[in-house]
């Protein structure tokens, strides 16, 4: 983290977890643990139909809600979709974009990706854009060249003076849900290679002030251990965001320096 220059955000990806009446235990048990987190940015990114359950929840909170994908047109014939206009109405702030199970279940491509990315940013929402290389692609030697490439394209033809409010998520696929944690020094060394393209495509200052994120099998357990890496500005948490116990205690690791 380098909360000099960036925000440190922790974000929740809740998956097809949860329906809605748990919603307010949830947030109930965080709330209690972890009443006012000031020092980072919390995030809750939750199933579409939990989303007006997890506003009147968090509304209290110092906690955002997030979606966990939309779709990239902005309204029309689409059945069964959502737009980042909807979201946006009801007071989401977050989308998760380009997760890596949406790519391998729901073929979602780079492009796509970038279609969504802009939908969220025209609309105001704050995209959290997922990258992230398979085992396979690690031990072939390309993720950087991959990841490049993600990161790129996901990007295109986005501003920089809307960079401000883009959040990265690395989260390398063999790490989702295995409980296989990138060592940090991995984790840092792709966050930094991140950094080092918004660099080349929007100077040092803009990449400066971008958070990049580490998810895959993050936990109350290594969360400080990451977070302490210099290009790791927060995590996005699958498994260990059920359970509010800890989700706190990640978010408690994010309190450093
Ligand atoms: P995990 O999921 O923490 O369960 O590995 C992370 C993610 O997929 O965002």
């Amino acid at each position: 983290m380098n909360t000099k220059y960036r925000k440190t955000v922790i974000a929740a990806n809740w998956k097809m977890n949860k329906v809605a009446s748990e919603v307010k235990p949830f947030a109930d048990e965080l709330k209690a643990l972890c009443p006012h987190p000031k020092w980072c940015e919390v995030v809750v990114c939750a199933p579409f139909v939990d989303l007006p359950a997890a506003l009147k929840a968090f509304k209290d909170m110092r906690v955002s809600v997030g979606a966990e994908n939309l779709n990239e047109n902005d309204s029309g014939a689409y059945t069964g979709e959502v737009s980042a206009a909807m979201l946006k109405d009801i007071g989401v702030k977050y989308v998760v974009i380009g997760h890596s199970e949406r790519r391998q279940y729901y073929g979602e491509t780079d492009i796509l990706v970038n279609k969504k990315v802009h939908a969220a940013i025209n609309a105001n929402l704050i995209p959290i854009i997922c990258v992230g290389e398979s085992l396979e692609q690690r031990e072939l030697g390309i993720t950087i060249e991959l990841i490049t490439l993600q990161v790129k394209t996901a990007l295109a033809g986005v501003p920089a003076d809307k960079m401000r409010k883009v959040v990265i998520a690395y989260e390398p696929v063999w790490a989702i849900g295995t409980g296989k944690t990138a060592t940090a020094e991995q984790a840092n060394e792709v966050c930094s290679a991140i950094r080092g393209v918004i660099r080349s495509l929007y100077g040092a200052r803009v990449a400066r002030a971008v958070s990049i994120q580490y998810g895959g099998s993050m936990n109350e357990k290594n969360a400080a251990e990451l977070l302490a890496q210099p290009d790791i500005d927060g995590g996005l948490i699958g498994g260990a965001s059920l359970v509010p116990a800890k989700f706190a205690a990640v978010i408690e690791a994010a309190k450093q320096e």
